[in-house]
């Protein structure tokens, strides 16, 4: 008999979760996952008591379904998503949904689309944020693909979603296509920009100025019930302040300084170049992780170079307020990059993306959640097309009155010899924005000599060149 409301396919942490996330909010869900003994582990630690349904042949799971069917994989994103769509395909009929609600890249979900949409068949592109927890208690939602298609899932999606502060539910269509993937992409590249400043300014203010954990904890903790109040500057203050049981010392200082990643910031870099969009703050998150990475090379360089002496214990003090201004700026710079990049991105692909939706759904369960992304979501709601963020009246005085203690933090951190790369691609992003003059000009006078390449005069209409080897020198 057919009677379930929703399949899910692929039982790791997230898979669990959001079956379990579905359950509470009264769906019939059948699961599926490629390893038997997954499928068990997971019936008998949840699905006791539930209407959970544990099939272990997709024949038998797909005919379980209601009709339409709707099918949710939460598989590893890439070749494993069209293997098991593939699988899948000649149990389905036309008005079937298929729903890849994992990391996939943007341009993986077009092609899927519309490959699916010549068997009549939907498939919907979904980025889902908020980790293990996010899964269970309610994550923020990223939709893309046929919209009407998306109508017939969304009581389901509205039901699991995180509800943010009014109450509404942190889901919304976004767009056609990948459009869903798209804006999940530039938040996590948005959430590696946001880490490495958040792990520059702990750098700063311990390695730098020598205040402990215990207090830094303490620090993280108060911003956080500021003007700077995240779901990450949250958990710093929880991470800083662990003690590890082994070694009675702080678990932070205990864990390998070597970042991993997984693909979604580095997309969101590959593609800000392609479209010619700068997002300077998070491509420092992610080639910081990657210069982390060198470890081994970085203990022989650490070996071979001196560099200046840190600075006495106590000093951090001084300098606590201008690092809650400093951090505060670049991540308003963080996201600004982000929606920038979203709204270039929403022309080139047709997304017809709404950024005040993307803010608004961004402002519970995911991990970029912040007080700030309200005001994201009003700048957007009232002027849908500025420019940039940093224009808008709240962004601008956020800017402004953060200069000096910015450039101030900054010039200590270089003179320490701390590395702060997003902070200071924040600073530089600010300082190039506000330049009314930029040494651009001397770029195309060298392009010019090089390579003929012209250039346009401040003062004249029209395109120049200069046999530069023939002129006067000055
Ligand atoms: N973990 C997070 O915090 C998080 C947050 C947001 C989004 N995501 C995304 O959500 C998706 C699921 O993530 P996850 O962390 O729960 O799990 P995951 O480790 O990415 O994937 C595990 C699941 O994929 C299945 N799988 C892998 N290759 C397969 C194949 N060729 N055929 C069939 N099934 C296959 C596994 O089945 P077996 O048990 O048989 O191996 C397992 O059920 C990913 O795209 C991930 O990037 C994860």
């Amino acid at each position: 008999m057919s009677t379930q409301d929703i399949a899910l396919v692929g039982l790791g942490v997230m898979g669990q979760n959001l079956v379990r996330n579905m359950e509470r909010n009264g769906y019939r869900v059948s699961v599926f996952n490629r390893t038997a003994a997954v499928t068990e582990r997971f019936m008998n630690d949840h699905g006791q008591g539930t209407s959970i349904q544990a099939y272990y042949g997709l024949r038998d799971l797909v005919a379980a379904l209601e009709r339409p069917r709707k099918i949710l994989l939460m598989v590893k994103a890439g070749a494993p998503v069209d293997a098991v769509a593939t699988e899948l395909g000649p149990l389905l009929e036309a008005g079937d949904i298929l729903i890849d609600g994992g990391n996939s890249h943007f341009g993986d979900t077009g092609r899927r689309v519309e490959q699916w949409a010549r068997l009549g068949i939907h498939f919907l592109g979904v980025g889902i944020s908020g980790g293990e927890e996010g899964a269970l208690r309610g994550p923020s939602i990223m939709p893309g693909g046929d919209r009407d298609a998306y109508r017939q899932v969304e009581p389901i999606f509205q039901a699991i979603a995180a509800k943010a502060g009014d109450g509404a539910p942190c889901v919304a269509y976004l767009g056609p296509a990948g459009a869903g993937h798209y804006t999940k992409m530039v938040h996590n590249g948005i959430e590696y920009a946001v880490i490495q400043l958040i792990a520059e300014v702990y750098d700063f203010l311990h390695q730098g100025l020598g205040l402990p954990c215990s207090s830094l904890a303490e620090v993280f903790a108060s911003w956080n019930r500021g003007e700077l109040a995240s779901y990450l500057v949250e958990i710093t203050a929880d991470v800083l302040s662990r003690i590890d049981p082994e070694t009675g010392s702080p678990l932070v200082e205990v864990i390998l300084d070597q970042a991993e990643q997984k693909g979604t910031g580095r997309w969101t870099v590959q593609d800000a170049l392609d479209l010619g969009v700068p997002i300077p703050t998070i491509s420092a998150g992610v080639e910081a992780r990657s210069l982390s990475a060198l470890r081994d090379q970085r203990l022989e360089a650490a070996r071979i170079f001196g560099g200046p002496a840190l600075a006495a214990p106590g000093e951090a003090k001084r300098h606590l307020e201008a690092s809650r201004r400093a951090l505060r700026a670049s991540v308003v710079c963080a996201y600004a990059q982000g929606m920038a990049l979203l709204q270039a991105a929403s022309h080139t692909y047709a997304f017809g993306l709404e950024l005040a939706e993307a803010a608004r759904i961004w402002r519970a369960g995911c991990i970029i959640r912040a007080d700030l992304l309200e005001d994201v979501r009003a700048a957007y709601a009232t002027q849908p097309v500025i420019h940039n963020l940093i224009f808008f009246p709240k962004f601008r005085a956020i800017l402004q009155e953060a200069q000096a203690d910015w450039r101030q933090v900054l010039e200590t951190m270089i003179r320490l010899g701390l590395p702060a790369p997003a902070l200071s691609a924040s600073l530089a992003y600010f300082d190039a924005y506000r330049s009314a003059r930029l040494p651009a000009n001397v770029i195309q006078a060298l392009r010019d000599y090089f390579g003929a390449h012209t250039y346009r005069r401040l003062d004249r209409e029209g395109t120049f060149h200069t046999e530069w080897t023939e002129g006067e020198p000055l």
